[in-house]
């Protein structure tokens, strides 16, 4: 039976509150500026933007489109993060699914693979080939605000999606995503239910350094480790939001400290190369074990380990985002006004046994009805 998921929820009703689905007080978002945020952080430098860097081949998704129900071929640019994480190979699938030929779209993907540099001259590429609608899942969140600037003065909407940019609001058209903090706090309400008062030692293997899932999540775990006196974050360290760099921060851990009861990981992949590592070194984890696993993305392995007990809780990043981009673009093609942004709404699990006031409790059933 699906439990109430307090802190996720909360946040959702906050922001919805402010988009379309909502009933919006949010300005509608378009290419004319609008005033910045009170609390905007400063962007990088524009030099951050200026390194050479060679754009990676766009793989054009239509040979011969067809048109969209008006005739009208829409041309989209998707400057996607890379494929690091099981929750990305998800993602980059559900914007070729849905920008599809079939569909009335010519989508030109590329693969950034994780480097900033590339994915600004991926920007650039797009803004050249005139390309009606840009998406850029940004890599870091900071260094945007020129190519942002350019895609402006050329007239070109952009959606920032996934994760968040550093700039101005007025230089980008709509933001879609998950709440990164709202998912960090989720995780640090659901530990503190958990341990109902035990010590907590705590370890983190962080997503890539700059990137907003990685700010968001240590920001809003952060939190209730500040409402928590008894627990200790021991070390925090960047495993790239891959398996390998899971296993590798987690290695190292091991090898410098021999007290921890918590462990962090702010993807499923991290999570599956830090139980490689805790094996290796016979340390037990999961519900039998002695150290509570935390994950993040909730993708379909990684809620089979949450079903299994491995993972103790598993908060949700959901990475089928590209219907709200489609939702945008059409309401732009209608001549239709946009949110300045739209939520994504995730929830949490935590492995068969618990309940929770935070997650869901996993079942069989739900697994079989994840989509990715
Ligand atoms: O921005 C979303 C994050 O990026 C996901 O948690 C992670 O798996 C991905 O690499």
């Amino acid at each position: 039976m699906k439990k109430k998921v307090v802190s996720l929820l909360v946040a959702a009703m906050t922001v919805a509150s402010l988009t379309a689905c909502g009933g919006s007080d949010a300005p509608a978002a378009n290419q004319e500026p609008a005033p910045a945020p009170a609390e905007k952080q400063e962007a990088e430098p524009a030099s951050a933007e200026k390194q050479e860097a060679e754009p990676a081949p766009a793989e054009s998704q239509a040979e011969t489109p067809a048109p969209a129900a008006d005739g009208e071929v829409i041309s989209v640019g998707f400057a996607q993060v890379g494929h690091e994480s099981d929750w990305r190979a998800a993602n980059t699938k559900n914007y070729q699914d849905t920008f599809s030929a079939e569909n009335g779209y010519e989508l030109s993907f590329v693969d950034c693979d994780n480097d900033h540099a590339v994915q600004i001259e991926t920007v650039r590429g797009f803004i050249e080939q005139e390309l009606d609608y840009i998406c850029i899942a940004p890599i870091q969140s900071a260094g945007w605000d020129t190519v942002l600037q350019e895609a402006k003065d050329a007239g070109i909407p952009v959606l920032i999606v996934d994760r968040a940019v550093d700039a101005d609001p007025s230089l980008y058209t709509t933001a879609l995503g998950c709440d990164m903090v709202a998912e960090g706090e989720a995780a640090g309400n659901w530990l503190a239910e958990y341990l109902n008062g035990e010590d907590a030692n705590i370890l983190v293997i962080e997503g890539s350094v700059g990137a907003s899932a990685t700010l968001g999540r240590t920001e809003g775990f952060n939190n209730i480790v500040a409402q928590n006196s008894n627990w200790k974050v021991l070390d925090s360290q960047s495993g790239d939001f891959t398996q390998a760099g899971g296993q590798e921060v987690m290695e190292s851990f091991i090898k410098s400290y021999s007290d921890f009861n918590v462990v962090v990981c702010q993807n499923d992949n991290e999570a599956y190369g830090a139980m490689d590592a805790m094996d290796a070194a016979g340390i037990t984890y999961g519900v039998d074990g002695d150290v509570t696993i935390i994950s993040f993305d909730a993708t379909h392995d990684g809620l089979q380990y949450t079903l299994d007990g491995k993972i103790t809780c598993n908060v949700e990043c959901n990475p089928l985002q590209a219907g709200f981009a489609e939702g945008v673009i059409k309401k732009l093609q209608a001549g239709e006004s946009v949110d300045a942004w739209t939520l994504v709404v995730d929830e949490a699990f935590v492995a068969p046994g618990i309940t929770s006031n935070y997650a869901i409790t996993m079942t069989q059933e739900v697994l079989d009805g994840r989509a990715y």
